[in-house]
């Protein structure tokens, strides 16, 4: 029987509980889930490369199905290099559908074996992204419940505690 093979293409920066809420699901409905995170040359990540696979790895590797890739170049392309047959992304609200469509019809366009399957993170991460995750964090909010805790920690070792970032404004603003 054919094994269906899944790649879920993403920045990861960082990982949220959004990615993997929707990484336990699809590993439901996938005989193997890739999760590949894109190495953009032209971004400029608040993790690096090697981070973001060691804290994917870490959070997934109870799951036999699922394992941890990178990429270059366009996602059809890796796609096809690994066998995959299907790319899943998630869609957290209609705001996202605009886009997720556009890139899903390319996908297509480029690639017609490549079906794209879109799943629905649960409700308590509708809101949660990793810009806002990355934007809350740098100002100092508390991220507890959005990220797993390693994530969290590695973000507090990168930039310092609440309390460090406070002080660090203050300084800065006595300054000013
Ligand atoms: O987590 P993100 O940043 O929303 O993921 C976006 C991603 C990586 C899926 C998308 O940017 C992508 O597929 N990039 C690879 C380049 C590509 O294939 N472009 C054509 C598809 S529209």
């Amino acid at each position: 029987m054919k094994r269906v093979i899944a790649i879920y293409p993403g920045s990861f920066d960082p990982l949220t509980n959004g990615h993997l809420d929707l990484i336990e699901r699809g590993s439901k409905i996938f005989d193997e889930l890739i999760v590949a995170i894109l190495r953009n040359p032209e971004k400029d990540p608040l993790f690096t490369l090697d981070e973001r696979l060691e804290m994917l790895t870490a959070m997934t590797c109870h799951r036999e199905n699922v394992r941890v890739d990178s990429f270059e170049g366009l996602t059809v392309d890796y796609a096809m290099r690994v066998n995959a047959s299907a790319v899943l992304r998630g869609i957290r609200a209609i705001s996202d559908y605009e886009y997720e469509l556009q890139m899903a019809l390319m996908n297509r366009k480029l690639e017609p074996r490549l079906e794209t399957v879109f799943m629905m993170p649960a409700e308590a991460y509708s809101y949660l992204s990793s810009r806002l995750v990355r934007q809350v964090a740098t100002l100092g909010g508390s991220i507890k419940d959005l990220v797993p805790d390693l994530v969290e920690k590695k973000l507090r070792e990168k930039l310092g505690s609440p309390a460090q970032r406070q002080a660090a404004r203050r300084s800065k603003a006595g300054k000013d």
